[in-house]
């Protein structure tokens, strides 16, 4: 959470850290500040406001933001409600700060260091400001070690010393911070999206190790003051990826994008006809010797995982637990040598996911992260990490991040079972060809977002909205019903149908849209039967059905959307792509900031 970026060179500052601030948005957007270094005169001037970036673009129209060194961020608010002076960057005395990550000890500080009435905000931050700026004598190395050792929490800082031009510091502890030199100076960021439009080398900064930029290049020393050695990185994110290319909201961009993106995560990884992880160096052993499995993940990345549970449990036949990552070390988690964790995070960077992971490793875990952002912490703690080949997902809301990593799943379970001896060729054969048929199969769908969208007007005025299935189909509905969520606000439950009567059909009246989704043939009677049981309560349902079948019932629904058909397992693909772009809809015929939904942050680095 928070956006950090860092400026220096030749260019003026300013207009790079709001253009880039602006790409990190999606970390947070409740307040957003830069800070210049003024060569001439000496002196930090600092520009920030409570809004969005764009707010704090006009407001740097009014001051003068000069300078060719400087630090930006945008916030999502943890210590302090969202207001101007809570906005970063803080200054005390002659440092500067931007922080992301959340400093524990921030009390014991305050008293300890006298600080009590000498503070502008509530952050946290501004108390490691002060903190810095009382040991900082002229050596800003020496400073920042001393103020590091004090703080308990995460904290990813960067850090302009007034009396130290041109040069930006920082360091970071858990939160991520990557570092890059530009044709003219350096850059640092929280994610790699802010890099890409600079260069395609980049370092992530270790943990603990003091970084810093300046026109002449970068230097890094550990907290003994040993210079370390930088291991440099190459992203692969095309920087016309990072635009909208002409929609009105990422969301819209990144669904369009899912046809290229999962054959860009899928074909590298099939080899005569199988799939094959070799490059990421996954042997079968590991596919073979676990006896069950344990998918650690929050949000979008647990949906990928439940879908990940039905193939494996079905296909493999051991067992498969999913665990919300913000919940597994508070429930007494059972893993050992012979659990393989999976951990799958789009960004690599959610920190409940990274201490479930590291957890579950000192337990003995083999592990294995499905990760989207090359480098990131998460993939790092894993001992082997399969990339998603989504590129940059810039809408908060995830999709495309979401489909590459079922892919991966699919991709996995195919491994495992032929690895296992389960499967004889011709049922690999039909299970890869129907794999690598997905990407035109989505195109099907997205060929007909029109209609798609005459079923999403139907939804504009609900309150509530119910989304029924079961087995795989109440896996995409959980993902379906977030996305709608996180959208457009209304409220939205997924409900595994037989599971309804239990109590919540109380809630289904003649006002209430019901999504119901029916594509797993073992269960479409029972399915059937639970919609019958809605519509006799009134509510109008939206039937999503694979193929063009007639169904016996009389009418049983009010929309109906035939799906593509594909083999049972893998119908949640073209499902998804539907569920996605009704939630999207829904927002932008709302009129709402689709791509920013209130509250939400995409990349969450605090517990
Ligand atoms: C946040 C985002 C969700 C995302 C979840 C997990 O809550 O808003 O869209 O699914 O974090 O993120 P990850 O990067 O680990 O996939």
């Amino acid at each position: 959470m928070c956006g950090i970026i860092g400026y220096t060179g030749k260019k003026q500052a300013s207009e790079i850290m709001l253009d880039a601030l602006e790409l990190l948005e999606y970390r947070g957007y409740d307040s957003a500040g830069i800070a210049l270094l003024d060569e001439k005169e000496g002196g930090t001037k600092v520009a920030k406001c409570a809004g969005r970036v764009k707010d704090l673009r006009s407001l740097c129209t009014q001051k003068d933001v000069s300078g060719t060194c400087g630090i930006g961020h945008t916030r999502w608010a943890t210590h302090g409600g969202v207001c101007d002076s809570n906005a970063h960057p803080h200054r005390f005395g002659k440092v500067t700060v931007i922080h992301n990550g959340i400093i524990e000890n921030y009390r014991q500080l305050i008293e300890k260091y006298e600080l009590d009435g000498k503070l502008r905000s509530q952050t946290d931050s501004e108390v490691a400001a002060a903190v810095l700026s009382r040991f900082y004598q002229g050596d800003p190395y020496a400073a920042i070690r001393k103020t590091v050792l004090k703080l308990k929490g995460t904290f990813a800082f960067a850090v302009l010393f007034e009396d130290i031009p041109g040069k930006i510091f920082a360091v970071r502890n858990v939160s991520p911070i990557v570092a890059a030199s530009t044709e003219d100076g350096a850059i640092l960021s929280s994610d790699v999206a802010a890099i890409v439009p600079f260069t395609t080398q980049y370092f992530v900064v270790p943990e603990l190790h003091v970084v810093c930029l300046s026109r002449d290049g970068i230097e890094m020393y550990d907290l003994s003051g040993d210079r370390a050695g930088i291991e440099w990185m190459t992203v692969d994110w095309d920087i016309s990826r990072s635009d909208k290319g002409g929609y009105p909201f990422y969301m819209e961009k990144e669904i369009m994008e899912q046809p290229r993106v999962i054959e860009e995560t899928v074909l590298p990884r099939v080899k005569d006809g199988k799939p094959d992880f070799s490059a990421e160096g996954i042997g079968d052993d590991m596919l073979t010797q676990c006896r069950r499995i344990c998918v650690i993940a929050c949000g979008t990345a647990m949906h990928a995982g439940l879908v990940g549970k039905s193939l494996i449990q079905a296909m493999i036949g051991i067992h498969v637990d999913v665990v919300m990552a913000s919940e597994f070390m508070y429930n007494d988690p059972v893993v050992d040598g012979e659990t393989l964790v999976i951990a799958i995070s789009q960004s690599g960077e959610t920190i409940d996911t990274l201490e479930a992971l590291k957890f579950a490793r000192k337990c003995g875990s083999p592990s294995i992260s499905i990760v989207n952002v090359k480098g990131a912490s998460i993939a790092r703690a894993s001992e082997y990490v399969i990339y998603t080949h989504a590129g940059p997902e810039i809408a908060v809301a995830s999709t495309k991040a979401y489909t590459t990593q079922l892919a991966v799943l699919y991709l996995l379970t195919a491994r495992m079972a032929i690895a296992r001896g389960l499967w004889d060729e011709d049922k690999t054969k039909r299970y890869m060809a129907e794999l690598l048929r997905i990407p035109r199969v989505m195109e099907e769908v997205l060929a007909r977002k029109e209609e798609i969208h005459h079923i999403a007007d139907t939804m504009l005025n609900a309150r509530d909205v119910f989304m029924i299935g079961r087995g795989l189909d109440y896996s995409i509905l959980l993902e379906g019903s977030l996305k709608l969520k996180e959208v457009s606000y209304i409220h939205s439950e997924a409900y595994a149908s037989g599971e309804l009567k239990h109590g919540t059909i109380a809630l289904i009246t003649s006002e209430t849209p019901v999504i119901a989704v029916v594509t797993q043939e073992k269960l479409k009677s029972k399915e059937l039967s639970n919609i019958k049981e809605v519509q006799s309560r009134g509510a109008k349902v939206i039937l999503l059905i694979k193929g063009g079948e007639v169904l016996e019932q009389e009418k049983i629904w009010s929309r109906i959307f035939r799906l593509p058909v594909m083999e049972d397992e893998f119908m949640v693909m073209p499902a998804s792509i539907v569920l996605q772009l009704i939630a999207y809809f829904v927002s932008l015929d709302k009129g709402l900031d689709v791509d920013k939904p209130r509250n939400l942050a995409k990349v969450v680095t605090v517990e």
